[in-house]
Formats: C-alpha cells, sequence, structure tokens
C-alpha cells in the first residue's frame, strides 16, 4: 500500500484507575480526565454507523427524547425525563411495562431507544437516591468478587445498573458485534445466548447489529430483579426481536450447560467469577456456539482475562475474527501495554452527578474478542490507538496480520489513502473498505 511503516513503540500510559481489581466501574470523578486520555472522535457518523441502514423495526421515540435532541441539534444528549428517574426503593412494587405509541423513524439508533425506555422505567426516582444507589453499587464492585450471591439483589440496585452502566455496556458490545458482522459478511445467527447477561445490554446490542433479522436470544442471570427490569426494559422498546427474549434465571458456573446456539455473548460477567468458572465458562461457550464474543472492561485486568478467553477459543478451534487480524498470539509484551478500545456514550444526568463533569458524552473502554467456527475474513490491520493527525499526516498505530504491531505514517503523498487516514478511528480496519461495513 506504499505506506512507510517503522517498528511500533508502546506510548506511555498513564494510569486509568480501574480500581483495586480492575472493576467494572470507573471511578468516580475520573471521567473528564478519562475522556481527555481518550481524545474526542471527530464525528458521530461511527458510533451510528451499524444503526443507520436497513432497520425494519418498528420501535418508538418518546416526546422527551424528540425534545432533548431537537434541543441540542447533533448531540447524544439524554431525554430531559432522565432528570427524575424512578424510584429504587419503590422498587418494591415493580411499576407495569411501558410502551410507546409514537412510530419511530426507520434511522432511529437503538441507543435512543434504549436510553428513552431506560429513562422511562426510571420514572420518579429522585436524582439523590438514584446518585446513592449507584454510589453504593460501584463500593460492591471495588469489593471482594466473585460473590456467592447476585451484587445486583435487589430493583434499586438494578435501576441503578441499568440507568448507569447499561448505555455503555451496549455501546461496547455493540462496537465489539459490529467488527465480527464485518469479519463474517454472511452470516447472521438464528440463536443467541447472553450469560451474565443482566438487564439485556447484549440483546440490544445484538437486536442493533443484525437489526434487518435478529436472532432469538436467551439471557442467562442469577439475579432475578436483573432478569425483571431487563423484560420490561425489552418490552417497552417494541423492537420485536427484544419483546421475544427469553429471560432465565440460571447460575453461571463450571457446572453450566448451554444448548448449542449460533452466537454466545459473555459481556463484563467473567471479572465476577472464579477463575475456575471462568474457564469453565468460556470452555462450554465454545462447545456449544459457532461464534463466540466476549467484552470485558478496557483495562489490564479486563484485557488479561479477555487474552485467556482468546487462548481457549483458538485452543477450542475457533479463529480470530476481531479484534485481531489473525489467530496468532497476541504481539503485545505482556504487562507493557493493554489492547483496548473506547465506545462513544452519551452522558445522563445520573453520570453527571455521579461523577461529576458537564460533558454531554464520555468514552467506554473496552476489550474484547470476537471468535467463530464461521468462515472468517478478518481485517489486514486494526487501529489500536486513537490516530495521531499532524500537519500533512497522520499516525496509525497498528495490529497487522504478518507484521504484529506497526506504526503507519500516512502523508499526503499517499493521496485518497491520507484522506482515509484522516478518517480512521481508533478500532477501524485498516485499510478501509475491509473488515467494517
Ligand atoms: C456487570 S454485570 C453485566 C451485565 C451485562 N452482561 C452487561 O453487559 O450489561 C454482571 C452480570 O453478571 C451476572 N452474574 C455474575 N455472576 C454470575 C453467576 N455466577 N451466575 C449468573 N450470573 C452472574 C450478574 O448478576 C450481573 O447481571
Amino acid at each position: 500500500m506504499g505506506v512507510r511503516g517503522r517498528a511500533w513503540r508502546p506510548v506511555p500510559r498513564l494510569p486509568l484507575s480501574p480500581g483495586p481489581r480492575g472493576a467494572t466501574f470507573p471511578k468516580p470523578g475520573s471521567s473528564l480526565y478519562a475522556w481527555r486520555r481518550a481524545g474526542i472522535p471527530r464525528t458521530r457518523s461511527r458510533v451510528l454507523r451499524t444503526s443507520a441502514a436497513g432497520r425494519t423495526a418498528q420501535a418508538a421515540r418518546p416526546a422527551s427524547e424528540e425534545t432533548a435532541r431537537s434541543a441540542v441539534p447533533g448531540s447524544w444528549a439524554c431525554p430531559a425525563s432522565e432528570e427524575g428517574v424512578g424510584t429504587a426503593r419503590a422498587a418494591a412494587r415493580p411499576p407495569a411495562p411501558r410502551t410507546y405509541t409514537r412510530s419511530v423513524s426507520a434511522t432511529t439508533p437503538t441507543a435512543d431507544i434504549l436510553r428513552a425506555v431506560l429513562a422511562a422505567s426510571l420514572d420518579g426516582l429522585p436524582p439523590r437516591q438514584a446518585a446513592q444507589a449507584v454510589e453504593r453499587l460501584i463500593a460492591n464492585y471495588r469489593g471482594q468478587t466473585p460473590t456467592a450471591a447476585p451484587i445486583l439483589r435487589d430493583r434499586g440496585d438494578v435501576v441503578a445498573y441499568a440507568a448507569y452502566r447499561m448505555p455503555a455496556t451496549f455501546e461496547a458490545v455493540r462496537s465489539a458485534l459490529a467488527a465480527l458482522r464485518a469479519a463474517v459478511p454472511g452470516w447472521v445467527p438464528g440463536t443467541h445466548t447472553d450469560l451474565g447477561g443482566g438487564t439485556g445490554a447484549a440483546s440490544w446490542a445484538v437486536a442493533d447489529v443484525w437489526d434487518e433479522a435478529a436472532p432469538s436470544t436467551t439471557v442467562l442471570d442469577w439475579a432475578e430483579a436483573a432478569i425483571a427490569l431487563g423484560r420490561e426494559l425489552a418490552a417497552a422498546s417494541q423492537v420485536p426481536s427484544l419483546r421475544d427474549t427469553h429471560w432465565q434465571r440460571s447460575r453461571i458456573s463450571s457446572t453450566l450447560r448451554i444448548e448449542s446456539t449460533d452466537l454466545v455473548t459473555v459481556s463484563y460477567v467473567l471479572n465476577e467469577l472464579t477463575a475456575a468458572d471462568r474457564a469453565a465458562v468460556v470452555a462450554e461457550s465454545a462447545r456449544a456456539a459457532r461464534t463466540v464474543v466476549v467484552v470485558e472492561p478496557g483495562t489490564p485486568d479486563g484485557y488479561a482475562r479477555i487474552i485467556e478467553a482468546r487462548d481457549a477459543l483458538i485452543a477450542a478451534g475457533l479463529h480470530i475474527a476481531a479484534p485481531c487480524p489473525h489467530s496468532a498470539s497476541c504481539p503485545i509484551e505482556r504487562g507493557s501495554d493493554w489492547c483496548h478500545f473506547a465506545a462513544r456514550v452519551s452522558r445522563s444526568s445520573l453520570h453527571r452527578q455521579v461523577k461529576g463533569g458537564s460533558l454531554p458524552y464520555e468514552d467506554e473502554k473496552f476489550s474484547y474478542v470476537a471468535a467463530t467456527r464461521v468462515p472468517v475474513e478478518p481485517a489486514t490491520a486494526r487501529v489500536v490507538r486513537k490516530p495521531q493527525i499532524r500537519k500533512g499526516l497522520v499516525l496509525l498505530d497498528l495490529c497487522t496480520k504478518d507484521e504484529g504491531l506497526r506504526r503507519d505514517t500516512v502523508t499526503k503523498r499517499h493521496g485518497a489513502l491520507y484522506k482515509e487516514a484522516r478518517d480512521a478511528e481508533w478500532g477501524d480496519a485498516w485499510p478501509p473498505g475491509q473488515g467494517q461495513e
């Protein structure tokens, strides 16, 4: 491709404050700092890439969302109604499932529907109470995991979890699934099992990525309250494949057996399992599924769990579809760096209250692996850092099929490729036009 390459050198990273055990929740107060480190993608088109075309699902958008969108043109601001989110402890009497009657345009992003149904389901909770519930959960997640019983104990917990974390885990899983889909473009899963699915973030992501023919999903989780809220949110979405999701209370452990399925997702769960259960769950997923997608927080610990899962999936005969351009060993020297990506997420008023700052968005850092038995065409290379744009040139840190980690310098001399490089984003396949849709 005529791009100058030279050896890739890790750029020293500042600590990400992942919490003592690489907890799922970021540290309160760190968002602005984390955001600055991550930089800002130049457009929102990438966020919308997987949801713009061919949507057939009939869903609805509440008026509050319209208001918020028109008030902040082009932004991903939350619905104004999210300021007054629903009651955590009033949770003892679960609200009746809500539905929406207005129809949604064919291009409504699933993220917006999710935001709207979350806001509606949480309607009435005083913001202070919601923030307290989130802070309690953050503390629990920073504590000892795995636990003998669900961390998400009651409706208050799951309401807080869903409001605070579900939009972010949804975006992370959606990014991972979009990269998978690009690597196996002709493949559409007919069935999907989500292990430790909680309130259903991965089922929403699947419904978004295969929006024209979303598979039938089964969510397994041991937290009854999470299942109950997940079911409500899915029902309220009016998206047929989401409404048809099966919710099953089930403990994930080394004795777990799952029925054969096309796709298994395991998102933000491995950290809550013992090492033995983690290994068993990944092995069982590899046995039962044609494709397995594992997503973890984008921390050194999260990456370590992804590498462990990746090795096990390859050993079980699956091939890596994304993010790696190969199924050989990861070229990152252990301890020197960690492979992770970022997904843009609108910040709700609850986020701003708990974490401070005034930005309308933040970037969820995540690590992932997608492995499959389906014939796969991984990208030739993937952008593994935020591209650095300088005057007349773009520096791209790549993980490549044959040369491990490499930095390419793309200059104006490269013509059209230079333009593409200026548009390239962290996590994209490179060169463009392959391994992405
Ligand atoms: C951090 S949440 C992630 C939820 C969801 N996958 C997501 O991405 O938003 C972890 C989930 O795993 C579930 N979980 C943890 N350990 C479990 C176990 N041993 N059996 C079943 N579910 C478990 C929890 O109840 C919780 O819903």
